[in-house]
């Protein structure tokens, strides 16, 4: 039955259930890993870096400064933008070296100054062959591989200067260049612009250049060398920029040179505290030409280039002359751009504080997300198993009912069984019976008729007694054989008068007779007798059960042997069990 209950239908219906309890916690397990995959990802997501721009600076000034400071702000309106600044101080191997460690720093655009035109070319080279774009700033090189040039019209500049200049000096003079670092493509341009401006008037003539590498200091050595090589009168000072051209009028001041008779020019006008446009608002410098920054612009640009639009080759910004009629006004816009700046600057920190505090919010709201994911999951997970459970009870509580019944029916038909079976053995030991009843009267017509042939006979009164004692004794002898003989064989419920009769050399009919005529009884009827009192001393005697006992003592059925044992003794085995 245990067999029919698990059966390979039920079982395979628990499989199932088993399996798909399986497959849901795993897709649920599944669901969960990635949800929280999400979590993670989108509370790192908001600290991704999604470009980082290098920027290899030729050297460090106020120039450059201030194109650091418009980059930097221009990020505060572009998040996920890293930049990466390098200075070069000028020196041309370190800013190989510089370039070289911001690409492989895994940079995705470089935006580079080179100091001058004819170095960095192979290292530039190597950075656009790693698809890393290439925006060359402010100043150019010869090699063609960039993506594009930002930067002012140096020539337009060095032009509009000597357009004023000429003005200035009413077609008439001597000037004195002092140009920006040699090989550099700003300080070449703004010299042919200023050249190809003055060339109209002959009676300007260039007395002295001198280049010197667009530092302060470096004007002013340029200029000792031009007052210790020309003694000539000097009408005006072309700087390269206007730190140069500070450091140049210096010179000529401690030389002895008047203010106010000599022209100054320079190139910057920045708006900063030492910077051209106060220089021309103090009447240092004459005039100064704007050289645009423009740090959100460039950084825009570098984006566009991210994104995949198209930008043209040459990006030119504008400038303009900066003289003693617009520079107050410029400074004032400085001001009050700078104000703009400063608010700004506040606005980003603070919204830097509030963005930190929305981070740490939104850490603890994932946390709370997916607490209560994992949360759901499992009750999920329980309610399934719980369903499971429950389907399996109830499949199990209908075999168990289907097992009882079986057992039922089953019981049932043993009980018939043990009728049919007790019938059966009465039915057959009634038959024996009469077998033998029939054979011992057939030898009693035989022996009759044996009598009547034989006649008289002759035999004295002694003798008859002491062969009837002799016969009793050995006809007592004969009957211990045949209890010791059904002794040896008493759980056998197969043994038959033939089989003892054999053992004891007598034929069935010999041992029925001489049993009968000893005791009035068929063997049969002893062997019974002997299983049920031996049956009787198990029962007083030993703890087995009563099945156990009707077994050993060569009963087949326990409830046949009961009835006999009620029939012989009058009572049931469980009385005599009980005592
Ligand atoms: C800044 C600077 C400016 C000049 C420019 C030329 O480094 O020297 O003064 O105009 O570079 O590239």
């Amino acid at each position: 039955m245990k067999m029919r209950l698990f059966s390979r239908e039920n079982r395979r219906s628990l499989t199932t259930i088993s399996q798909k309890t399986i497959f849901f916690r795993r897709k649920l397990a599944g669901i969960t890993v990635l949800l929280s995959a999400l979590c993670i990802i989108s509370a790192c997501n908001s600290n991704e870096k999604k470009y980082i721009i290098g920027v290899s600076q030729c050297s460090e000034d106020s120039w450059r400064s201030k194109l650091q400071d418009e980059l930097i702000m221009a990020t505060y309106f572009n998040e996920g933008v890293e930049l990466r600044f390098t200075s070069a101080h000028d020196d041309r191997k370190l800013q190989e070296q510089q370039i070289e460690s911001l690409v492989n720093s895994g940079i995705d655009l470089l935006i580079v100054s080179p100091i001058q035109e004819d170095n960095l070319t192979e290292t530039i080279s190597k950075a656009y062959a790693k698809n890393i774009p290439v925006i060359l700033y402010d100043r150019k090189t010869n090699n063609e591989q960039y993506t594009t040039f930002m930067g002012a019209d140096n020539y337009l500049i060095g032009e509009m200067l000597g357009q004023y200049l000429a003005g200035k000096l009413h077609g008439k003079g001597n000037v004195v260049e002092i140009g920006g670092l040699k090989g550099s493509s700003p300080a070449m341009e703004r010299h042919n612009g200023f050249m190809n401006a003055i060339k109209q008037y002959p009676d300007i003539q260039i007395i002295a250049y001198q280049s010197g590498d667009w530092t302060e200091a470096s004007g002013e050595v340029a200029m000792r060398r031009i007052l210790r090589e020309y003694d000539q009168k000097i009408d005006a000072v072309y700087g390269g920029n206007d730190r140069m051209a500070v450091g140049a009028r210096r010179v000529l001041l401690e030389n002895g040179y008047n203010d106010g008779s000599i022209i100054y020019l320079g190139v910057d006008a920045l708006p900063t505290e030492n910077g051209g446009i106060r220089k021309v608002a103090e009447s240092i410098l004459d005039a100064s030409a704007i050289y645009p920054t423009q740090g959100d612009e460039l950084l825009q640009l570098a984006l566009d280039i991210l994104n995949n639009k198209s930008v043209p080759k040459e990006i030119l910004m504008k400038s303009s002359l900066v003289t003693k009629e617009n520079a107050k006004v410029l400074l004032l816009q400085h001001e009050e751009l700078a104000r703009q700046y400063n608010n700004l600057r506040k606005m980003h920190s603070q919204s830097g504080t509030m963005q930190e505090y929305i981070k740490s919010q939104q850490a603890v709201i994932g946390i709370i997300m997916l607490m209560f994911l994992i949360i759901a999951v499992f009750l999920g997970l329980y309610i399934r198993g719980y369903q499971a459970k429950h389907k399996l009870n109830g499949i199990l509580k209908e075999k168990n009912k289907q097992l009882e019944e079986s057992q039922l029916q089953l019981e049932t038909i043993n009980t018939q069984l043990s009728l049919v079976n007790e019938q059966l053995m009465e039915e057959k030991e009634v038959a024996e019976r009469q077998r033998d009843e029939l054979e011992e009267q057939r030898d009693k017509i035989i022996e009759i008729s044996l009598t009547q042939k034989n006649g008289d006979l002759d035999s004295s009164e002694d003798d008859i007694i002491s062969g009837n004692e002799k016969q009793f004794r050995h006809e007592n002898e004969f009957f211990k054989k045949f209890i010791a003989s059904v002794n040896d064989h008493i759980a056998d419920s197969e043994l038959s008068v033939e089989d003892i009769g054999n053992e004891m050399y007598l034929s069935r009919v010999q041992l029925y007779r001489k049993v009968k005529a000893l005791t009035g009884k068929s063997p049969m009827e002893i062997i019974r007798e002997e299983r049920l009192r031996r049956g009787y001393q198990l029962l007083s005697d030993s703890s087995l059960s009563i099945s156990e006992i009707a077994y050993r003592v060569g009963f087949s059925s326990p409830s046949y042997f009961t009835k006999c044992f009620k029939d012989m003794f009058g009572k049931s085995p469980t009385d005599v069990q009980k005592i």
